[in-house]
């Protein structure tokens, strides 16, 4: 089967950028805050009069992304909470509403595709705002003793087609859409004796339907709680998988999405920022597993990215100055990495990453005949290359390996990048 091409782009890039921003940046405190909090969608509402949005200057973060190495962006059009970023006709809950007072979304797409990335829409399934949808077992209001009643007059069938209007919305205004990714099912969720939702809930054969329809070859993902070949990709959420994922035994596209703190929503007061070797590990790990990376940053109320975040942005777009050639269209390899090293391949060309710097030399068992050449991807400085049993200077131990050993005779010091890379050219 042949492979569209905006899906190869996509597969290609490896890297993206995720982008959580709602009215919930202004409460600073997770983008679940109104779930944790059981806040009423009235009481709720005030957040949108303190979403100020007044430093929002998308080409700054649409350059930041870009210098960071990410080919893509998602953007959260509206997440749990309701709150629109664009100009919808369906609601008055939205930017052009808050002191923003525009369309948000527009601005941003314009921004990004400036700077010649691709452009995917995050679309809540869920919204916490809209009297037509059920309360349910992570409804903010799922504790109210008067729960019944609420519900009662709430039509789902409604809401069903609120989507199916938004999400038209969105996929004829902005022009092409590479991506939609919509989030999320919880079918088997149970709280008090409510239920989770699913496709029934969704309609998401309809919604499917109708996403195919308006863009044939946008590349959707896999949480709209259909058969896995309904969906282009697969979202593994903050985890690290030990091999190339695969749903139902199959191999599948797959995007792991990962947070530079433990918020994806702005969260002003949460610590457990990734350290920069943790966000590099993450994208190569991500890369050499056969995944791409969606990374997200949660922008504050003001529209602006914050110290650790811009940061955080800076430790990408360092390490890729210099190693986009390991990351852009590589996969895995099919030879297992030295410990505290990963590999990814690209045609001829193995990328090993060097995670913790070893003392001298790195020993690659079984390459010995298959690499003409080795150099740091940094500087194309020459790494030069022992073949064959490995002796020690004064030959008083055995000799170590066979005719198939490879070592590369590294610098005692770890050059200057955080984490160095060695290109080998492979051959048969
Ligand atoms: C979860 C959360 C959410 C976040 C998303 C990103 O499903 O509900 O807050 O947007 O993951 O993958």
């Amino acid at each position: 089967m042949e492979i569209p091409v905006r899906f190869q782009t996509y597969v290609t890039s490896r890297f993206g950028m995720f982008i959580h921003w709602g009215t919930y940046a202004a409460a600073a405190r997770h983008e679940w805050v109104q779930h944790r909090e059981e806040i009423t969608a009235t009481d709720y509402r005030k957040y949108m009069e303190w979403f100020r949005a007044d430093r929002f200057k998308p080409e700054e973060w649409a350059h930041q992304a870009a210098a960071a190495g990410m080919k893509y962006v998602v953007i959260t059009c509206k997440h749990h909470e309701g709150f629109c970023l664009w100009d919808t006709n369906y609601t008055e809950y939205k930017a052009t509403n808050s002191p923003a007072a525009r369309d948000l979304l527009r601005e941003l797409v314009d921004a990004f595709r400036a700077e010649g990335l691709r452009i995917g829409f995050y679309y809540s399934l869920i919204d916490w705002s809209h009297p037509d949808f059920p309360i349910d077992s992570i409804h903010p209001d799922r504790n109210r003793p008067d729960v019944e009643v609420l519900n009662s007059t709430r039509d789902v069938r409604k809401y069903q087609q609120y989507m199916k209007d938004q999400v038209t919305e969105l996929l004829t205004q902005y022009g092409e859409v590479d991506v939609l990714w919509c989030d999320f099912s919880y079918p088997n969720a149970e709280h008090n004796g409510l239920k989770g939702k699913g496709k029934e809930d969704w309609d998401s054969e309809g919604l499917h339907k109708l996403i195919r329809a308006l863009q044939p070859d946008i590349i959707l993902n896999n949480r709209l709680d259909l058969p896995p070949e309904y969906a282009d990709f697969h979202t593994p959420e903050q985890v690290m998988p030990m091999e190339p994922v695969r749903v139902n035994g199959k191999p599948v596209p797959w995007e792991a999405c990962h947070t530079l703190s433990g918020s994806w929503g702005y969260h002003r007061d949460e610590s457990t920022w990734k350290s920069p070797e943790q966000l590099l590990h993450l994208l190569i790990e991500t890369v050499a597993l056969g995944g791409n990376l969606l990374m997200n940053v949660g922008p504050t109320a003001r529209g602006t990215m914050d110290a650790r975040a811009r940061a955080a942005l800076k430790v990408y777009a360092d390490w890729m100055a210099e190693h986009a050639d390991s990351i852009y269209g590589c996969g895995p390899a099919d030879i297992p990495a030295p410990s505290g090293c990963a590999f990814t391949c690209k045609g001829d060309r193995l990328f090993l990453h060097i995670f913790s710097w070893p003392f001298l030399h790195l020993h690659l068992p079984g390459l010995a005949k298959h690499i003409r050449y080795a150099q740091f991807l940094h500087d194309a400085s020459e790494v030069e290359l022992h073949r064959g049993p490995f002796k020690d200077p004064l030959e008083v131990t055995d000799p170590m390996g066979d005719e198939d050993l490879l070592t590369l005779i590294l610098p005692v010091a770890k050059p200057a990048p955080l984490v160095p890379v060695v290109e080998l050219a492979y051959s048969t």
